[in-house]
């Protein structure tokens, strides 16, 4: 498993993360099993994986919760944890709001920690931008947690040029979190450049299209309500047609290289420069078992090549 810093900050990390909104149980249908995602965790370790990117909104702290648990044995030093504050939800868990406001991210942090079974946290994250309260006060908020060492760097996520320059300003900005993936690229002309340029780290979300890019679903893929994916775009109709047969020729293409399209698809992520972790979103040990073998894949020029004409020729997206 290779590793790469984050941004400026102190962090190495492992390139490949994982992700665990699935493990929050809210939008990922209804197989998911705590004991499962535990186990995944803990195989996640023993496969070199130590960055683990969770949110406080991923199932009202249930995310947070079910992390602190199979985390709690580890010695703290070996594991990088990752959270997210911004996202307030009422007490009837009805609705989530956003709320950056300077009190809520100080005040939600102890949550997390509590949940979290930890006194810090390694890199604490803005999760979506909030109009509604100047980027400059929610910066101040994070740059007192960080000056206390109670948060080791400091992130925001789906963030623009301009909410990042604001955010910058007034505190150190280590990484940002985006969508990207060989089907969703639109940071490539703006956002990727303003971070290389400026050595924030990039941590690079849903890298396998939420499991399109896996190369289980075909054309006839159907999820229940309870999986978000049900009314999203990029699995509906000729899309989502156009989407599986650049994956299935993907997926021979990988099988040449003796690996899975899952695989190249984070492989693919990580070989974009500036990029510093693929978070991979896991349900089940077999799951990560599979895609944490991407990290220590370096595709090569004809490769990437080669899928870039795989995804032109469907137009694949
Ligand atoms: N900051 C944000 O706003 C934001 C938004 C989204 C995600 N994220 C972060 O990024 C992480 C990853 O993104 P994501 O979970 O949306 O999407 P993803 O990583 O592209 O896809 C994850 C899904 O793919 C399937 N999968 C994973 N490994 C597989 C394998 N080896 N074989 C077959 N299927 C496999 C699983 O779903 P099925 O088994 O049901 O197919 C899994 O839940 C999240 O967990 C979260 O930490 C952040």
């Amino acid at each position: 498993m290779q590793h790469r810093q984050l941004g400026t900050s102190d962090l190495s990390i492992s390139v490949i993360g994982y992700g665990c909104w699935a493990m929050g149980k809210t939008f990922w249908g209804d197989d998911v099993v705590d004991e499962e995602s535990i186990a995944a965790v803990k195989l996640s370790l023993q496969r070199g994986i130590d960055f683990f990117d969770t949110a406080q909104a991923y199932g009202y702290g249930h995310s947070e919760r079910v992390l602190g648990e199979a985390l709690k044995d580890v010695p703290r030093d070996q594991v990088i944890i990752a959270t997210k504050t911004g996202l307030e939800w009422d007490d009837a868990q009805e609705k989530i709001d956003r709320n950056s406001s300077p009190e809520y991210i100080v005040s939600s942090l102890e949550g997390s920690l509590e949940r979290l079974q930890t006194d810090y946290v390694d890199l604490y994250q803005i999760h979506w931008p909030d109009e509604s309260v100047p980027f400059t006060e929610s910066a101040v908020a994070m740059k007192e947690l960080h000056d206390a060492g109670k948060i080791k760097a400091v992130g925001v996520s789906n963030f623009s040029v301009e909410q990042m320059e604001a955010f910058m300003s007034v505190c150190p900005l280590h990484s940002l979190q985006p969508p990207y993936s060989l089907l969703t690229r639109d940071i490539d002309t703006e956002i990727l450049p303003f971070c290389r340029e400026n050595n924030i780290g990039i941590l690079a979300y849903s890298p396998m299209a939420r499991g399109l890019l896996t190369g289980k679903y075909d054309e006839s893929a159907t999820f229940p309500e309870t999986d978000g994916r049900a009314g999203s775009p990029m699995w509906q109709g000729e899309r989502l047609k156009r989407n599986v047969e650049a994956v299935r020729e993907m997926a021979a293409l990988a099988e040449t290289h003796g690996r899975t399209v899952a695989q190249l698809a984070l492989a693919w992520v990580l070989a974009q420069p500036g990029l510093t972790c693929a978070l991979a979103g896991t349900k089940r040990p077999n799951q990560i078992e599979e895609t944490a073998e991407a990290g220590d894949w370096n595709l090569d020029a004809e490769t990437l090549q080669q899928v870039e004409t795989i995804i032109e020729k469907h137009g694949a997206g």
